[in-house]
């Protein structure tokens, strides 16, 4: 059986946390958020912990070599050999490039959730998170009380400092000139696919599931050589 490396894209909001959880029950392999990891840094309140802050805040991304040199480390764990879900990673061409030469070799389906820019904005405005057991929340909608606290946990859910309508919208501008050359990256190579991230959550998630499982083989050659013909496998679902 070929491990199961799944790369979850999108821009932010479309559902990537969301879906990683769901995803990652279903195939049985660890969740790699480069934003959770760079958030409880960031919170460690270090020298290093508030120039993150910083760039988070801004809307900005922080620099390949210290993406790159995090998730290294954390693909050589061994929870990792079997598979993995990264959520927020590859976010550059350039970041793209290392993680092939990382997984040398190794398959992966790349799945980019879309959504229309205008419905993110209002999805991040009203998003609030557990930070204690991760969970995501929409404010109004089945919250754990009124206070908004964490249906499981019972904490008080908080708004990330990033949320706000405007370092929201540059965020998305980091993503149509950043990470959206991604997107061509991976369908070049065969390895992308396309999935409406508009529905409700579990429409998304079988949409996901029934994508993943029709392309576990797919393989991802050598960095900087696509594919012939391979970006004829981009597909909608
Ligand atoms: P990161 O934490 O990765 O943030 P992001 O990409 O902006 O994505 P979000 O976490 O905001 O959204 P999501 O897609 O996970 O949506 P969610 O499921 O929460 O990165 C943060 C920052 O870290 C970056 O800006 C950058 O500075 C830095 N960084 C991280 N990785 C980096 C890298 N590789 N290189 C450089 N810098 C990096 O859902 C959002 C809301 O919508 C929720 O309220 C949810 O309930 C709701 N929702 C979800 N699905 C649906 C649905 N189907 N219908 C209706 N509502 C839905």
């Amino acid at each position: 059986m070929p491990s199961t490396n799944i790369i979850l894209m999108g821009p932010p909001g479309s559902g990537k946390g969301t879906q990683a959880v769901r995803i990652a029950q279903r195939y049985h392999v660890p969740i790699i958020s480069t934003g959770d990891i760079l958030r409880a840094t960031a919170r460690s309140g270090s020298a290093l912990g508030l120039e993150l802050r910083a760039i988070m805040a801004s809307g900005g991304l922080v620099s390949d070599g210290m993406m790159v040199d995090l998730v290294r480390e954390r693909l050589q764990r061994s929870d990792a050999t079997a598979g993995f879900i990264l959520d927020g990673f590859p976010r550059t061409v350039g970041q793209a490039g290392a993680l092939a030469e990382m997984l040398g070799g190794r398959p992966v389906v790349a799945v980019v959730l879309e959504v229309p820019d205008q419905d993110l904005e209002a999805r991040l405005d009203s998003r609030r998170i557990c930070l204690k057991c991760r969970a995501v929340y929409h404010s109004g909608t089945r919250l754990g009380s009124e206070a908004e606290t964490c249906a499981r946990c019972g904490v008080a859910l908080i708004k990330r400092d990033d949320d706000n309508l405007e370092v929201i919208r540059t965020r998305l501008q980091t993503y149509h000139r950043d990470t959206e050359p991604v997107l061509a990256y991976y369908a070049e190579r065969g390895a992308l696919v396309t999935i409406d991230g508009s529905p409700a959550p579990d429409a998304v998630t079988r949409a996901i599931i029934r994508a993943i499982d029709a392309r576990r083989q797919v393989f991802l050659p050598d960095p900087g050589a696509p594919r012939p013909h391979a970006s004829k496998n981009v597909r909608r679902s």
